[in-house]
C-alpha cells in the first residue's frame, strides 16, 4: 500500500494506491491563497500541515485497514515556492508562491550578477522561481534574510514536518534556479549569487529514491505497522509526468491546471531560456522535462464562474458538445502575468471583440480558447528549441471539458488523449515514486501509461480558423512597461 500527498496550490489531495495500482481513497482539504498587495501570493505554511493531517486523519477514520499497510510515502508540490525557516527550523514569514510576481527586478539583478545562470540553471530568471524572492527578502526584509537558515520548496516543508529531515527532489529544486540541471546538484556559484550557500539548502535525492522515513509518532497516530518510507517525490508537474507514465523522451502532454503547461520529457537538455522554456529535472535519473509554462489555465474558468455567479458545469453547459467556429471575442488570460513566451509578471487578462451582442456563451468560449492559444505559444517555444510535438495527452481538472479539449486539439493541431480518471494525476504520480522507493522496481513496470479513453483529433476548417485567428491574438498583448 503507498500513498501520494499532493500539496497543491488549492488544495492537499492524498490518495492511497493498493499494489495493484487502484486509488482505494482520496482525501483532499483546500488551502487559502492571500494576496497582501497586488501581484503578490502567498500561503501560510501551517496551513499546508494541518490539511495534510486532516486528510491523513480522515483516511485512518475510513480506511484504517489500508493506511496501517502503507510501505512508501511519495510527496508532490506545488513548485517554487519559498519556505524560510529559522535556527529552530520554524517559518519566518508567509511563503511567497510560484505566481507571486513581486521579484521582477531582482531578476535582472540575479542575471547581471551571474552571467551564466540561463546556462547552468537551463531557465531564465522569472519572479515565479525560488531565488530572485530571496533576493527581494534581503532587500525588503533584512531581518528575515539574517535569519533565515535553512530555505525549503513547500513540500520539503512538509517532508520536514512529516520526516525531521530536510531533503528535497531534484525536479523540485530545478525550479530554484540554485540547480545545476546538467549535474542535478546544487550549483554553489548560483547560491552564492543569493547571498547563499549549500548550508541553507536540504540534501538533494532523486524522485524515486528513498529521502528519509515517516516519524514513528505519526506512523502510530495513522496506525502504520511500520515506518514508511518517504520518496525524494516531485513537483507537481513532474509527478503529474510520472502519473501518466510520461517517462520516455517526446511523450508530451498538457496540464490544464490551476496553472496551465505544454511539456515533453527528453532525455539530453534542450534548453531554451531566452524564449522562457523551462527545464526541470525529471522525477527519474538521466531525463528532463522541457516545458512552456502559463500561469493561469482552469484557474481562468474559475475566475469567469465567480464573475457570473455560475459554477464551471454551468458555463460549459450551453457551449454544446464541440466549437462550430471561433468565438468573435478573444481573451489574453494573463491574469497572474506570464512566463512563456513573455515572462511578463504585470502583463494583465484581455477581452476584446465585445458588442451588444455577446452572450456569456462567447465570452465563456473566448476564455476557452485564450488558454490554448497561450499554449500554442508554448509549442512555438519549445518548437524553437528543436522539440516538436505530435500528439498530447492531457491532465488536470480543465480535462473534464470535452468542449475545452476539441478547442485545443484544433488550436494545437494535434490529437488530444484523456485518460480515465485524468485530473487524479499528481498525486497518484507521487505514489508511483513512493513505491519506486521502497520496491526497486524497474520504472517501466511501474509508471504504465493508464488506459486512453478518448481522443480528439483536430478538424482541417477548425485548424485553418483557428490558425487565422492567432496572429490577431497575439497582436493584443502589450508589455505595460
Ligand atoms: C511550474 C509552476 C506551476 C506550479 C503550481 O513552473 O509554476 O505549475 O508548480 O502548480
Amino acid at each position: 500500500m503507498y500513498l501520494g500527498i499532493d500539496l497543491g496550490t488549492s488544495a492537499v489531495k492524498t490518495v492511497l494506491v493498493d499494489d495493484a495500482q487502484r486509488v482505494i481513497a482520496s482525501e483532499s482539504r483546500s488551502l487559502a491563497t492571500v494576496s497582501p498587495q497586488p501581484g503578490y501570493s502567498e500561503q501560510d505554511p501551517a496551513q499546508w500541515i494541518d490539511a495534510t493531517f486532516a486528510t491523513l486523519d480522515a483516511l485512518k477514520a475510513s480506511h484504517a485497514d489500508a493506511l496501517a499497510q502503507v510501505a512508501g510515502i511519495g510527496l508532490s508540490g506545488q513548485m517554487h515556492g519559498a519556505t524560510l525557516l529559522d535556527a529552530s527550523l520554524r517559518p519566518l514569514r508567509p511563503c511567497i508562491l510560484w505566481n507571486d510576481g513581486r521579484s521582477a527586478a531582482e531578476c535582472r539583478v540575479l542575471e547581471q550578477r551571474w552571467p551564466a545562470l540561463r546556462e547552468v540553471t537551463g531557465n531564465k530568471a522569472m519572479p515565479g522561481f525560488t531565488a530572485p524572492k530571496l533576493l527581494w527578502i534581503a532587500t525588503h526584509e533584512p531581518e528575515i534574510f539574517a535569519a533565515t537558515k535553512l530555505v525549503l520548496l513547500p513540500k520539503a516543508y512538509l517532508r520536514l514536518v512529516l520526516s525531521g529531515e530536510a531533503v528535497e527532489d531534484v525536479s523540485d529544486a530545478s525550479g530554484s534556479l540554485w540547480l545545476d540541471v546538467a549535474r542535478r546538484d546544487w550549483s554553489d556559484a548560483a547560491l552564492a549569487a543569493s547571498g547563499l550557500s549549500r548550508e541553507h539548502m536540504p540534501r538533494l535525492v532523486e524522485g524515486c529514491a528513498p529521502a528519509t522515513t515517516l516519524r514513528s509518532e505519526l506512523a502510530r497516530r495513522w496506525g502504520m505497522i511500520r515506518q514508511p518510507v518517504i520518496a525524494g517525490g516531485a513537483g507537481d508537474n513532474p509527478a503529474g509526468a510520472i502519473g501518466i507514465g510520461a517517462t520516455r523522451p517526446g511523450a508530451a502532454f498538457v496540464s490544464l491546471g490551476t496553472s496551465g503547461a505544454l511539456m515533453v520529457p527528453t532525455d539530453r537538455i534542450a534548453a531554451n531560456p531566452d524564449r522562457v522554456v523551462h527545464t526541470f529535472c525529471h522525477a527519474i535519473p538521466g531525463m528532463w522535462i522541457q516545458a512552456g509554462a502559463i500561469l493561469s489555465a482552469a484557474s481562468c474558468l474559475a475566475w469567469l464562474a465567480r464573475l457570473f455567479g455560475a459554477t464551471e458545469a454551468e458555463l460549459l453547459a450551453p457551449l454544446g458538445a464541440r466549437p462550430q467556429a471561433p468565438s468573435p471575442v478573444s481573451f489574453l488570460p494573463y491574469l497572474a502575468g506570464e512566463r512563456t513566451p513573455h515572462d511578463d509578471p504585470v502583463a494583465r487578462g484581455m477581452l476584446d471583440g465585445l458588442s451588444h451582442g455577446t452572450d456569456r456563451a462567447a465570452i465563456v468560449q473566448a476564455v476557452l480558447e485564450g488558454v490554448a492559444f497561450a499554449l500554442a505559444d508554448c509549442r512555438d517555444a519549445l518548437a524553437d528549441a528543436g522539440i516538436g510535438i505530435a500528439e498530447a495527452d492531457v491532465i488536470g481538472g480543465g480535462s473534464r471539458s470535452t468542449f475545452w479539449l476539441l478547442v485545443l486539439a484544433n488550436v494545437l493541431s494535434i490529437p488530444i488523449h484523456r485518460f480515465a480518471g485524468g485530473e487524479t494525476g499528481a498525486a497518484f504520480g507521487a505514489a508511483r515514486l513512493g513505491r519506486l522507493a521502497v520496491t526497486g522496481e524497474a520504472i517501466g513496470d511501474v509508471c504504465m501509461q493508464p488506459q486512453r479513453i478518448e481522443t480528439f483529433e483536430p478538424d482541417a476548417a477548425l485548424v485553418d480558423a483557428y490558425a487565422e485567428r492567432l496572429p490577431a491574438w497575439r497582436d493584443l498583448y502589450r508589455p505595460r512597461h
